[in-house]
């Protein structure tokens, strides 16, 4: 029901009205062998995850939820590639259904006008050498009013619909989604992550910029350099030292 034009992402679909997340079923599926572009789609979820053990907002009816199959023929230590990958195509693809110009927040946050709309979760399955499969969750708030969000995170977060001004339908959104995801991972497994890291860059908010990062390990601040060919974030602090940053929260 969703018109899809590509040729292997979302040719198996599983729909729920309400499931507990979209991610862990993928993840269930993926791990009973379900192929590559399989994908996991709900109106509603009540334990909706989000990364660093985060819980992810997600009512009935006003956002995509889904969560897509991949086995790329990668080591586990490339998967970040690919989030930024997704991250692209969910810009691009949001750029072309509503107008709206996207920024990436690093790794993965989608903001419009400052605010997150956008939230990417990948998870994998792997051996130490050979990834079996990753799972990238896409949750995206569309058609949520202000007022449809929580208190708490009514100031930083956001939808397609406020920014835009008016209602935005989904399947059309989902369909190009998917075919961007398509064609750049084509082209990423065909020729590599540089032109997909020219792309991020492109639609990057932090890059030269100065940023706090907090880790597990602390408190960095400095001026965001770029990303790494492994997608990790290259901060410079006051005394010159670069530090690779591979999982924080980034403060602009
Ligand atoms: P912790 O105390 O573990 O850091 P937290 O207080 O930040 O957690 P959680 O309830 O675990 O909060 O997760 C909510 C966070 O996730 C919010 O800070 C917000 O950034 C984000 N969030 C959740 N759902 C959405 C959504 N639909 N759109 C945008 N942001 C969301
Ligand atoms: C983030 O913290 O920014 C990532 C949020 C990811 C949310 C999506 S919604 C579909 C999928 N299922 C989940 O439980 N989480 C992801």
């Amino acid at each position: 029901q969703l018109g899809l034009k590509t040729e292997t992402l979302g040719h198996t679909i599983h729909f729920f009205e309400e499931v507990d997340s979209t991610q862990r079923i993928a993840a269930k599926l993926a791990y009973e062998g379900a192929p590559e572009g399989t994908l996991v789609v709900a109106e509603e979820q009540k334990a909706g995850r989000g990364r660093l053990d985060r819980k992810w907002f997600s009512p009935k009816g006003t956002g995509i939820w889904m969560s897509l199959i991949l086995r790329p023929p990668i080591p586990p230590q490339r998967v970040p590639q690919l989030t930024m990958l997704v991250a692209v195509a969910i810009s691009q693809a949001i750029q072309e259904v509503t107008g709206l110009v996207p920024d990436i927040k690093w790794p993965n946050d989608i903001l419009l006008h400052g605010k997150k709309g956008v939230g990417i979760l990948t998870e994998l399955q792997a051996d130490p050498d050979r990834v079996r499969s990753v799972i990238v969750g896409i949750g995206i708030n569309v058609n949520q009013t202000a007022e449809q969000f929580p208190e708490d995170i009514r100031a930083i977060a956001t939808s397609l619909a406020i920014e835009k001004g008016e209602r935005i339908k989904r399947a059309p959104l989902i369909q190009e989604i998917l075919l961007r995801i398509e064609r750049l991972y084509k082209q990423y497994l065909a020729h590599g992550f540089r032109p997909i890291k020219l792309l991020w860059e492109g639609y990057a908010v932090s890059i030269g910029k100065p940023v706090t990062a907090r880790t597990l390990g602390g408190t960095i601040r400095g001026i965001a350099r770029g990303i790494t060919e492994d997608g990790l974030l290259i901060l410079e602090d006051e005394e010159q030292n670069t530090h690779y940053i591979h999982s924080a929260d980034i403060q602009l």
